[in-house]
């Protein structure tokens, strides 16, 4: 077996230690616990949903794909946002998109990869919708940070006009979608400001008045 292989296991084994050392009840506690929060983020090695927040295990519930998408025919997405909402009852929604996105560069290119091309069609309609906000900005990195943060936004939008969402609203239940954006290179989180609690903020967000 390889040596890095091998380091994983034994890393675990160290967690463990460290994590009793601790707390003897550290793992006992877990079985209790039902996380108050959902996150979903790019599946970006570099952002790692609980260590940018802190969460220790048992408090983020967590789906992760290519740019942090929410595609309404996504059945895995829909399955875990279901269990989420209806199960767990989450009040907070995360949807973490970060700068430097590979999915989102490769939108932003005529470049085909294959089969992945098919998932990136849904970055590509976002580029499709806000064609003249990304067309005025002339500097690529601009473009680029800017394609980001539109992204964090359809995707807020997505997810707000989910039935899951829309039935948990209308019931009144207690659940905020929130959007933000990463900075890999300093670890800093930008809150988007497009917070939706209710169909109202959904309609101011979005100008759908
Ligand atoms: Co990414």
């Amino acid at each position: 077996m390889s040596s890095f292989y091998e380091k994983l296991l034994a890393n675990n084994r160290d967690w463990v230690a460290e994590s009793l050392k601790t707390d003897p009840e550290f793992f006992g506690k877990l079985t209790k616990k039902s996380p108050p929060l959902f996150w979903i983020g790019c599946a970006d090695a570099r952002v790692p949903a609980n260590e940018i927040i802190g969460a220790q295990p048992g408090e983020v519930f967590v789906h992760r794909n290519i740019a942090n998408m929410v595609v309404h025919t996504d059945m895995n997405m829909l399955s875990v946002l279901d269990y989420a909402v209806n199960t767990l009852k989450v009040e907070h929604i995360i949807i973490c998109g970060h700068y430097g996105c590979g999915g989102v560069k490769v939108a932003m290119s005529d470049q085909r990869l294959g089969l992945i091309d098919n998932w990136i069609k849904h970055i590509r309609d976002v580029a499709r919708f806000h064609k003249l906000e990304l067309s005025e900005l002339k500097v690529e990195t601009e473009r680029y940070d800017r394609f980001v943060e539109l992204n964090v936004h359809e995707q807020v939008r997505n997810l707000g006009n989910t039935s899951i969402i829309q039935a948990a609203w209308k019931n009144n239940q207690k659940v905020s979608i929130y959007g933000w954006a990463y900075t890999v290179e300093n670890g800093l989180v930008k809150d988007l400001d497009i917070t939706l609690s209710s169909n109202d903020d959904f309609k101011k967000v979005f100008c759908l008045d």
